[in-house]
């Protein structure tokens, strides 16, 4: 049997889901047309810290339409207290109604469930609640005091020391020294947080907006106490995720006892301003960075010590430091993190966790130390480049020198002038700056199934998600190919808890995960296919060898005798069964053996006002080696998309929490700032080929978060070089740059 061409594997497809969703008939979770639902609205806690003394629900409950107010006075009991699925990343500590007490303002403390939103909406309004209020910590300043060390930094040790890091540093010819800060972000994809749940006897339905539908089924049936067969999460778009749909929250607990309650169907959509809280959000960090330097420009010492909040109840820490133990070559290192509660809600991942905001301070901090030494920055980070990890292990691939040499060439690095302010047009300081850009490369089991029955339509599943990314899309390339189908032959399915486990559409794996499941199945349904097409005696192949078949374009075909060729719908119409095939895909011991990474150089240019230290970006070049790309048009969006976040931390995100009552004051989409086209200037984002044979089957790397990465250390070096300020704490607000 031959392999198939890549045919459509890599192409610039357009987005299968496209035209679904300009249309508006993509229903995702709260488009869900479930007959007779109730909806339902979440009252939440005003105070940071205490306890509720008294919840009076009377005037909610005479409220127009409303049918059921649910709280601490009636809530199911559940297994370990709502606690007995936390197991982070799915599980959380949900806040279900299961006590008193208040751990942060915004907590869930009620759900009025009513015929239409407007009057559960009213209903909530009237919910009547006093407090005992305990002191609440909400300062990080004094929480970092009694800041501690977590057991783990997903999954590895929280501090790591090499050599002799104080020496090296008291030797070194050039030293920099400094703080930088990056503040609570919160996710704020266009759509929402939502749930509808619906129970039928003892099963229920959940349309959740998810990155992963198999982790709410798990984590929601353990919470509640029931099997697992009995939930079915259905998510089949998401209207973005960047991290906070990666974990199950309160809501969708609380949708399904509300719907329990009620008897029907219960839609709940968090509102904006819930998304502040109850939902996760980018921890705020204080990293402190010393960097010591041989009068070469070679490291010597690289210490990067990371303090992050977490909330009272769960530690969350942002991997900061992770970024600082790889990405470049030092002769001693020492890293460590530190975590310190405040009464919010608990933080969790966001876009590229730990790479995004340790890549801020790095790259600030690789910009310092280049103009002491009085080299170039893109120099220095070539001459400190990291040929082996620095754990010993080879990289599976590396291509940042053809990524710095690409993005530089196409940018006009040359040009740049290393005298800070001294490039101006008009009333317009100009300023060129870069950074490195690094993403591990993530995989975990997965699994997928093919159907192919009479049509000779390729109908194959798995249960992952599509965040807006392409997974619709490459996978059924992927399919396509594996099977010698055209693409119109294949329809692939996802979004669905019953089809196939994938894992958690987060850390940048579901391209890594699924397309070798996708792959392998599709595979092993190639090969009964040929069988059947072998043994048919009314088929123009009949008798023909094995090896000598193939599959192309959806036809049967001998290899050796081209007339003899039939389609495969004709002999699957024939065979009267279908094949149905599926298969699992894992990562092996080449996680022991290589070190893997994505890698990438982010080139940018700054134009900030002389007088009024506004900031525009109007370039930026971004060159990636990323393993293959399964298409090329969704793998320019995807890095584009994360070079606009990148623009987005680096000038425009900050949740500002009133330290008063522990309420973010800006919790809406008109103050919470993130840019709009009008801000963002010309991308271009640009690949070097890359042919790695040890990440998976497909020797793609992932592209989900490395596109933010690096950026907003690039964005703060471009204006550091437009003016000669230098900004550590974002966003880079004019105000700061005003004072700087
Ligand atoms: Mo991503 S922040 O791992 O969903």
């Amino acid at each position: 049997m031959s392999s198939t061409p890549n045919a459509v594997t890599g192409k610039p497809l357009d987005r299968r889901d496209g035209p679904a969703k300009v249309t508006g008939t993509a229903a995702y979770a709260a488009d869900q047309r479930v007959p007779g639902l109730l909806h339902a609205v979440l009252v939440t806690s005003t105070i940071a810290s205490g306890r509720i003394a008294q919840l009076d629900a009377s005037a909610a409950m005479k409220s127009q339409g409303v049918a059921y107010v649910l709280s601490r006075a009636n809530a199911q009991r559940l297994p370990k207290d709502g606690k007995a699925a936390v197991n982070p990343p799915a599980g959380r500590v949900m806040t279900l109604f299961q006590d008193d007490a208040i751990l942060y303002n915004g907590q869930p403390i009620a759900a009025v469930i009513a015929d239409t939103l407007e009057h559960a909406k009213a209903g909530a309004e009237a919910v009547r609640v006093r407090y005992t209020g305990d002191d609440a910590v909400l300062d990080f300043a004094n929480a970092k005091q009694s800041a501690y060390k977590p057991a783990k930094v997903q999954g590895r040790p929280a501090d790591t020391s090499e050599g002799d890091v104080e020496g090296a540093i008291r030797n070194a010819g050039a030293r920099i020294e400094a703080g930088y800060s990056t503040p609570f972000e919160h996710h704020n994809p266009m759509e929402p947080h939502a749930t509808i749940a619906s129970w039928e006897g003892d099963q229920l339905t959940l349309y959740d907006a998810t990155q992963y539908v198999s982790g709410v089924k798990n984590t929601v049936s353990k919470t509640l106490g029931i099997d697992a067969k009995n939930v079915h999460v259905v998510c089949p778009f998401v209207g973005g995720g960047f991290g906070c749909k990666g974990s199950t929250w309160s809501h969708v607990v609380l949708a399904a006892m509300a719907a329990q309650k009620v008897k029907r169907p219960v839609k709940l959509v968090v509102e904006r301003t819930q998304m502040w809280g109850p939902v996760g959000g980018r921890p705020l960090t204080e990293q402190a960075i010393t960097l010591a330097a041989a009068s070469d420009g070679r490291l010597v010492a690289t210490k990067h010590a990371v303090v992050s909040h977490t909330s009272t109840f769960e530690d969350f820490v942002e991997p900061s430091a992770l970024v600082s133990r790889m990405l470049y070559s030092s002769g001693t290192r020492a890293t460590s993190h530190r975590l310190a509660k405040l009464n919010v809600g608990t933080p969790t991942f966001q876009r590229a966790p730990g790479e995004a905001t340790g890549s801020f301070a790095l790259e600030s901090a690789i910009d310092e130390m280049a103009e002491k030494v009085g080299l170039d920055p893109l120099e220095m980070r070539i001459r400190n480049h990291a040929d082996m990890s620095p754990d010993g292990k080879p990289w599976s691939s590396k291509s940042l020198f053809a990524c710095y040499r690409l993005g530089a060439e196409r940018f006009g690095w040359s040009r740049r002038n290393a005298k800070p302010g001294s490039l101006r047009d008009g009333n317009e300081w100009i300023g060129y700056g870069m950074g490195t850009a690094t993403y591990p490369t993530n995989r975990s089991k997965a699994s997928a199934k093919v159907t192919i029955a009479g049509d000779g339509v390729a109908v194959v599943q798995s249960g992952t998600q599509d965040l807006g990314t392409g997974t619709w899309t490459v996978m059924a390339q992927v399919a396509a190919d594996a099977l010698g189908f055209p693409l119109d032959r294949v329809r692939f399915e996802l979004g669905d808890s019953a089809f196939p486990e994938a894992p958690v559409s987060g850390g940048s794996q579901s391209a890594a995960s699924v397309s070798p499941a996708v792959q392998a199945a599709c595979i092993e349904a190639r090969q009964q296919l040929l069988l059947i097409a072998t043994k048919d005696s009314a088929s123009p192949l009949r008798g023909i060898a094995a090896d000598d078949m193939t599959i192309v374009n959806g036809w049967f075909g001998s290899l050796s005798q081209p007339d003899r060729r039939e389609p495969v719908a004709s002999v699957m119409k024939r065979a009267g069964t279908a094949v149905v095939t599926q298969a699992s895909s894992a990562p092996g011991k080449e996680k022991e053996q290589y070190e893997m990474h994505a890698f990438g150089a982010v080139f940018v240019e700054a134009r900030v006002d002389a007088d009024l230290c506004r900031v525009r970006i109007p370039r930026v070049v971004g060159a990636y080696a990323v393993g293959r790309r399964l298409n090329e048009k969704t793998a320019n969006s995807q890095l584009m998309g994360g070079i606009v976040w990148g623009l987005s931390m680096a000038l425009f995100e900050e949740s500002l929490l009133d330290t008063r009552n522990g309420r973010y004051v800006n919790a809406s989409l008109a103050e919470y700032h993130v840019p709009v086209n009008a801000d963002v200037g010309s991308i271009d984002v640009l690949f070097v080929d890359e042919d790695d044979p040890h990440v998976n089957p497909l020797g793609v790397k992932g592209i989900g978060e490395i596109g933010i990465t690096g950026v907003a250390g690039a964005i703060a070096n471009a204006i550091y070089n437009a003016t000669g300020r230098r900004v550590r704490d974002l966003p880079i607000t004019l105000d700061k740059l005003m004072s700087a």
